[in-house]
């Protein structure tokens, strides 16, 4: 009997639904909220609004896409942290209204899961996906974390960031620079034009697993006030430098503690995932690590990177599989529970 599942993403500004039988990938239909450019930043109270109306038609055109009714349904998976509480609640109540209507259980996935096990969405057959145990190194705008991953439901968190997380160093270094929102991207397109060692960061001294990006910021913050002094141009004049440089940092940054943990936890396979894994720097600069040391390194397509609910269905899949489904009081959570 084959098992299908319906993945539903709300913890941010993406609303997201997709459908997963038996790990292969159906659909996977993503909504994204232009309403906060203007801000700089997401505005939570517009994300919650924005799911709202978002919700009914993602999920309708996932199934649509995928070729299903929603009574093919086995189960519904869907986000319940962490994010933005606002957000979460939205696809939190929709998933559980929707499986009450059609008497299935619903499956609570953490965000953080679900980006590890995106390695294991599966577009055809045959495809190979990763052998447990392995190091995931998850980076993206909320998190940047060091997991060992034991199996789907056993993860051990082996360091976190006790401050920003790597994409809010991309997002925060690129505002100053009076680039648009999210900055990532773009700090990863003008690098491939710049000078990676042009300019030097400050870069933290921490002990331990644990990684911090506030420094980066205020180093970064300080060298484009200091040279708009001298010369008003200057970010214009050597924006695709600051961005090479700032990128060569964050990597430097990442790596000096993935190498910490491959020291003192050895493994044969490295993962990445979240937003920030979708950088050309990082993907090219951890496939170099994983090869230097005999490790093979799993690096997302791109559409797998960013939030989806594919990797929400496929982390429910493996909760199915267990039959662990969640009661219908359970609240949403916005903090990391790994
Ligand atoms: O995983 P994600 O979609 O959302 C969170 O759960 O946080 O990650 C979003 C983050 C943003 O900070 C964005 O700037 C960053 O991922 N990002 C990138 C790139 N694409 C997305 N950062 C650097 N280079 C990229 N190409």
């Amino acid at each position: 009997m084959s098992t299908t599942i319906l993945g539903i993403e709300s913890s941010c500004d993406d609303t997201s639904a997709a459908v997963i039988t038996d790990g292969l990938l159906r659909s996977n239909v993503i909504a994204s909220q232009k309403v906060h450019e203007a801000f700089g930043g997401v505005v939570p109270e517009l994300a919650s609004r924005a799911h709202q109306q978002n919700i009914v038609p993602v999920v309708s055109e996932a199934l649509r896409q995928a070729g299903i009714e929603a009574k093919d349904l086995d189960a519904i998976a869907f986000t319940r942290g962490p994010g933005l509480l606002g957000s979460l609640l939205v696809g939190t109540s929709f998933a559980k209204g929707m499986a009450i209507g059609l008497g299935i259980p619903t499956i609570d996935v953490n965000h953080l899961h679900g980006h590890v096990l995106s390695h294991f969405i599966k577009e055809e057959e045959n495809q190979e996906v990763p052998e447990f145990p392995f190091m995931c190194l998850l980076i993206s705008g909320g998190n940047s974390q060091i997991i060992m991953v034991k199996s789907p439901s056993e993860m051990e968190m082996l360091g976190s960031t006790i401050d920003d997380a790597a994409g809010e160093a991309f997002d925060k270094c690129a505002k100053v620079m009076g680039l648009p929102y999210p900055g990532g991207p773009h700090i990863d397109r003008l690098a491939a034009e710049g000078d990676p060692e042009a300019f030097r960061f400050a870069k933290p001294h921490i002990p331990g697993l644990d990684y911090s990006f506030s420094g980066l910021k205020t180093s970064f913050l300080y060298t484009v006030r200091d040279n708009l002094r001298i010369d008003p141009d200057f970010i214009e004049k050597r924006k695709a430098d600051l961005a090479a440089s700032l990128q060569k940092t964050i990597i430097d940054i990442l790596l000096d503690k993935l190498a910490k943990a491959v020291k003192e936890h050895p493994v044969k396979q490295i993962a990445i995932g979240g937003g920030v894994s979708a950088n050309s720097g990082v993907r090219s600069a951890i496939e170099d690590f994983c090869r230097r040391r005999g490790i093979r390194a799993w690096i997302p397509k791109r559409s797998f990177t960013t939030d989806n609910a594919a990797m929400v269905a496929i982390a429910g899949y493996f909760k199915y599989q267990n039959q662990d489904f969640c009661s219908l009081d359970l609240p949403p959570y916005s903090k990391v529970q790994v």
